[in-house]
């Protein structure tokens, strides 16, 4: 499966990650810069927040109940219809591919 994660600055990494890898860890083991992901994938942190791209958000699992909780924690301004947290997006199992915005900030 694979992420394409946009920077604010324009760049882009790409990344190729095993199924049920979630966004999260696909980006920290891969050293992608803005992802930080705190609490290790608990819905605990809020330092995983990405916007998924339009395109993207078809398809993906319903907003628990604790990552609702953490998207009103998040750093950077929660986009109502495209803030999720990276930790809890399996991918392979609920995207093969998806694109996302990284936020300005995480803390
Ligand atoms: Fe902490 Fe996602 S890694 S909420």
């Amino acid at each position: 499966a694979k992420v394409n994660f946009h920077h604010q600055d324009g760049t882009v990494d790409a990344v190729e990650a095993e199924s049920g890898t979630s966004i999260m860890r696909a980006a920290v083991s891969n050293g992608v810069r803005g992802i930080v992901g705190e609490c290790g994938g608990q819905a605990m942190c809020a330092t995983c927040h990405v916007y998924v791209r339009e395109p993207f958000l078809d398809g993906l699992p319903e907003i628990g109940e604790d990552e609702e909780e953490m998207l009103e924690c998040t750093a950077a301004p929660r986009d109502e219809q495209r803030s999720r947290l990276g930790c809890q997006i399996a991918l392979g199992v609920d995207a093969e591919q998806i694109d996302v915005d990284v936020p300005a900030g995480q803390v």
